[in-house]
């Protein structure tokens, strides 16, 4: 039945298509397992003896640090928690990130001189999938492309994908485009996908590999099952995975929650973080940048308008190895995602990624829509192209982001104003533009060109004395979003001596769980550290401060150990706790009674804080 229907684009499909430039750009990766490996079997102490005369000092060792100049020691070495901290200049961290600093080496290479120190072998790069064999991976992707025929076969059957084919069409998705992108339906069905694998002498255990089968409640069933069907294509013509939709907007059926979209799962030749869908139309297009937009449908709906340089991501946040693959067929990349709040830190992360990774990017503002498939249904493609035109800098997006926050008619304003944006202008390393956003920020706020000039040596002299750039996943995807409530000292106090507690002692993690949650601290280092000590013991294992620091580099780096480092002066107990749970939610209230203006606001904030001082009196008795 299916058979029928081969149509010509499959064929194209299999051709393996060699991308532009060098085919491996990809970093290697070494599990956490393994760190955890050459971090036991190197010991600090042993290790920074090399550099540091260290003496025994109380619990700790010290020394003069050998970060910065100095006559007394502030350098210390703690052997139980595997972790230095200068009380100097601030540097900071675990054995990994003290090889970084003194060899030059990036995290990788640092642990790669640990585990030759320790004489353990790190297995070769496993990007490649090197460890699966070729064959396995050769019928996983014959077993992907079986499966798009099919589902392309059922579209296109007048008795089976009916539904499907009116949904697109109410979609406008015309027949050409159904073609080109190969588009399907996965009929309601338990297994006629396994069937039709089977009957090509596929073995069920190797169906559910592939991720076109799950299994539930001890049966096996297709795991697709009546959904429009979009194959995700690598750009040698591979069918490594697929997406489907349901033909609804229902959120929920019968009080099952149900997925829109529903996604293969990460297979030996599936990986989410390192491949985009239509790349591998999109770089045979002529143009010199790339649109990256968030949806299947956005990008299918650009496309079929004539637009035909534009990926989306598989249902994830971009990675840095995706801003790589893409800056492999363009100079730029034009970033257009959702117009909501959501959409805008996505764009803002994706910003940081893409340049993180040594790309430029602009981003696309659609106003009235919600995405890019809307806006081009609504306003025609010709909008879309001017909306195009109009990219703007991605500098000056996150300027025009931070001016919305602040009022900066007020003096104060201005002032917070730019001290966030010469915190951005000290990343860009184009002296020309750093100069061209100085003076447009002086004449927007009439702040004189000198003081804003100052104002940004300032941030970049402190910067200078961080003499190696570290750069870590976690600050790669680091949201950079001011707030508009300040901190107050006495809230981040608590908040660090609250995490240092909870790391040592699970009883004391146990009191706090049901009070606060990790994106209540109020800095991103602490939510971050929150939520990977919430997330080991919940894990059933207790946190390893030297562990949970790989994710940090430079300043965030000296704030997350701080919270480990003199946990001695914090011996705390129960009441500690909560006396520290309290001082948070005390600050934190009287920060927006200090910034509310709103007279009913204030009210209910003042009767909140009568409640946790009555709370307070309760506990305390
Ligand atoms: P959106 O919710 O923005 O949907 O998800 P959309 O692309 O606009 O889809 P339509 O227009 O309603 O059909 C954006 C992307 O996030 C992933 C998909 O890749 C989707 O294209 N996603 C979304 C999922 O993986 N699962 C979901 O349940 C929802
Ligand atoms: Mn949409």
């Amino acid at each position: 039945m299916y058979g029928l229907y081969v149509p010509v684009y499959f064929f194209i499909l299999c051709v393996k298509i060699i991308p532009k430039k060098g085919e491996s750009v990809l970093p290697r990766r070494i599990s956490d397992d393994m760190i955890s490996r050459i971090c036991d079997e190197n010991d600090i102490i042993d290790y920074v003896s090399q550099y540091v005369q260290l003496k025994k000092s109380g619990r700790d060792y010290s020394g003069l640090c050998p970060f910065h100049n100095e006559k007394t020691p502030s350098f210390h070495v703690s052997q139980e928690k595997q972790l230095f901290h200068c009380f100097g200049c601030g540097a900071s961290g675990n054995l990994v990130q003290f090889v970084m600093r003194t060899e030059n080496l990036d995290f990788v290479d640092a642990l790669k001189l640990l585990a030759d120190r320790a004489g353990i072998v790190i297995p070769e790069d496993d990007d490649d999938f090197t460890d699966i064999s070729h064959e396995k991976k050769k019928r996983i992707l014959e077993m992907n492309r079986l499966a798009a025929r099919f589902f392309y076969s059922c579209l296109k059957n007048p008795s089976i994908g009916k539904t499907g084919l009116n949904y697109f069409a109410q979609r406008r998705i015309t027949g050409k485009t159904i073609t080109v992108y190969g588009l399907g339906y996965a009929p309601d069905s338990r297994d006629m996908l396994i069937n039709h694998l089977k009957s090509n002498n596929f073995k069920i255990e190797e169906i559910v590999e592939a991720g076109l089968a799950v299994q539930r409640n001890g049966k096996i069933h297709d795991k697709f099952r009546n959904r429009v069907m979009f194959p995700i294509i690598d750009v040698r013509g591979n069918v490594i995975g697929f997406g489907g939709r349901i033909m609804h907007n229902e959120k929920e059926i019968n009080g099952f929650k149900i997925p829109k979209y529903l996604n293969s799962p990460e297979t030996p030749v599936f990986d989410k973080g390192k491949n985009l869908f239509s790349l591998n139309l999109a770089k045979n297009s002529k143009a010199d940048d790339l649109i990256l937009s968030e949806g299947y449908m956005d990008v299918i709906s650009v496309y079929q308008a004539g637009i035909k340089n534009i990926v989306a991501t598989l249902g994830t946040a971009i990675t840095e190895n995706q801003a790589k693959l893409m800056m492999r067929y363009a100079n730029e990349i034009l970033i257009c995602y959702d117009s909501d709040e959501a959409g805008t830190k996505a764009a803002l992360r994706a910003i940081d990624i893409i340049n993180d990774s040594g790309g430029r990017a602009r981003v696309i503002r659609l106003k009235n829509a919600k995405d890019p498939d809307e806006y081009i249904n609504k306003n025609g493609i010709e909008k879309f192209r001017e909306a195009v035109k109009k990219a703007v800098p991605s500098t000056e997006f996150k300027i025009s982001l931070i001016k919305n926050q602040y009022d900066i008619k007020s003096t104060d304003g201005k002032i917070l104003f730019i001290d966030e944006v010469v915190k951005i202008l000290a990343k860009i390393k184009d002296a020309v533009e750093v100069d061209a956003y100085i003076t447009k920020v002086a004449d927007d706020t009439g702040i004189s060109r000198e003081a804003v000039l100052s104002k940004y040596r300032e941030v970049t002299s402190k910067k200078s004395y961080k003499r190696i750039p570290q750069k870590t996943e976690y600050q790669k995807k680091k949201e950079r979003i001011q707030r508009k409530i300040p901190i107050s000292q006495g809230l981040r106090e608590a908040e660090k001596r609250l995490l240092g507690l909870i790391s040592q002692q699970k009883k004391l993690y146990k009191i706090i769980k049901k009070d606060i949650e990790p994106e209540n601290f109020s800095t991103v280092v602490y939510q971050q550290l929150a939520k990977d000590i919430f997330d080991s013991y919940e894990n059933g294992v207790n946190p390893e401060p030297a562990m949970l620091l790989n994710k940090f580099s430079g300043d965030d780096l000296s704030e997350a150990s701080e919270v480990f480092y003199n946990l001695e002066v914090y011996s705390g107990d129960e009441a500690t706790v909560r006396e520290l749970l309290y001082t948070i939610k005390l600050e934190k209230l009287n920060a927006r009674i200090d910034t509310e203006t709103d007279v009913t606001l204030l009210s209910q904030l003042f009767s909140e804080r009568e409640k946790i001082l009555r709370e307070k009196t309760t506990w305390e008795e």
